[in-house]
């Protein structure tokens, strides 16, 4: 073989032209041995998210606003939107007497109340009351509004596999004719409902799990979602969990207790309503100062329904 630099320089811009590129002199790689570290680990303080919310809630209505939020963004260079690679977070606020029209979209959605009582969601025609420590489901194509009858602002966090969505191109959305459904019923208990006493019932009850990430856990649903799994996770205090490290994107919102967690030599200190994120492969460790409980939400459903989910214990 003997060809010139220049016989290469005119094969490749042929390559160009044609809108291809030689498997041998990729401007980027196409395989690598290990997942790379894209997304950051990151830290939300919900401490810092209230106020903004309260000061959007006095200048963004619900009729400006399909959904007063604030997404987490990753603090990756050049991202604009996901918080882990498959999933987004954000908080979110509806105030007395309002209400958040109904629409349907494939991605599936799921909320945490953090504060606040009086407001309901409705997902399919089924109206449930959203209170603290509930966790709601809104499988993909859903339709679901929300809506606040009582006197508190409500402050909830969101879930989403939009991010998912984007990468597989299936996306559709809509809003719904009526504004809202027409045919609606009120239900206390419900398929998409985990409620707060529940999982803390549940939870007495789990068995302690030492080489887990959590020292109790129990998990909503088989999974909750296509895509997303959920666990409710307790941390006893004074005692480090065992750093982990997964193919599966994990995003924790704490919903009791304070303590840190370390994700991949990055340590975030957290209290009631933060949230945490330990993108794919990053070990993490969390210690609690006091007994304290995480919701943790993971792509595990759809890493493994591909065939690679992967976990392990890392030093
Ligand atoms: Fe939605």
């Amino acid at each position: 073989m003997d060809g010139s630099a220049d016989a290469l320089s005119e094969l490749y811009a042929d390559f160009s032209g044609l809108h291809m590129e030689g498997g041998w002199h990729r401007v980027k790689p196409a395989l690598w041995p290990a997942p790379l570290e894209n997304f950051e680990p990151h830290h939300w303080r919900y401490a810092n998210v209230k106020p903004l919310l309260d000061r959007a809630g006095k200048l963004i209505g619900t009729d400006k606003a399909e959904r007063r939020n604030l997404t987490m963004t990753n603090p990756v260079a050049g991202n604009l939107y996901p918080t882990v690679r498959t999933i987004v977070a954000a908080y979110q606020m509806i105030k007395p007497g309002e209400v958040a029209r109904a629409h349907r979209h494939t991605p599936n959605a799921l909320r945490l109340i953090l504060e606040g009582h009086g407001t309901h969601t409705v997902v399919n025609g089924n109206r449930v009351e959203m209170r603290p420590g509930d966790v709601l489901l809104t499988p993909a194509w859903a339709w679901h509004s929300h809506d606040n009858v009582g006197e508190d602002d409500c402050y909830w966090m969101d879930f989403l596999d939009v991010p998912l969505v984007h990468l597989l191109e299936s996306m559709f959305y809509e809003p719904h004719p009526d504004g809202v459904e027409q045919d609606v019923v009120a239900v206390d208990h419900s398929p998409i409902a985990f409620r707060w006493e529940d999982s803390l019932k549940r939870l007495e009850d789990a068995p302690d799990t030492p080489e887990a990430d959590a020292h109790q856990s129990i998990e909503l649903g088989a999974p909750a979602l296509k895509t997303i799994s959920l666990h409710v996770q307790k941390l006893h205090a004074g005692r480090a969990t065992r750093p982990r490290r997964t193919t599966a994107n994990n995003i924790f919102a704490v919903m009791h207790g304070e303590g840190k967690t370390v994700v991949d030599g990055k340590t975030f200190q957290w209290r009631f309503g933060d949230t945490i994120c330990a993108p794919a492969w990053r070990p993490y460790q969390h210690a609690a100062s006091s007994d304290a409980i995480l919701l943790k939400v993971s792509d595990a459903p759809t890493m493994a329904a591909l065939g690679w989910l992967k976990q392990e214990a890392s030093a």
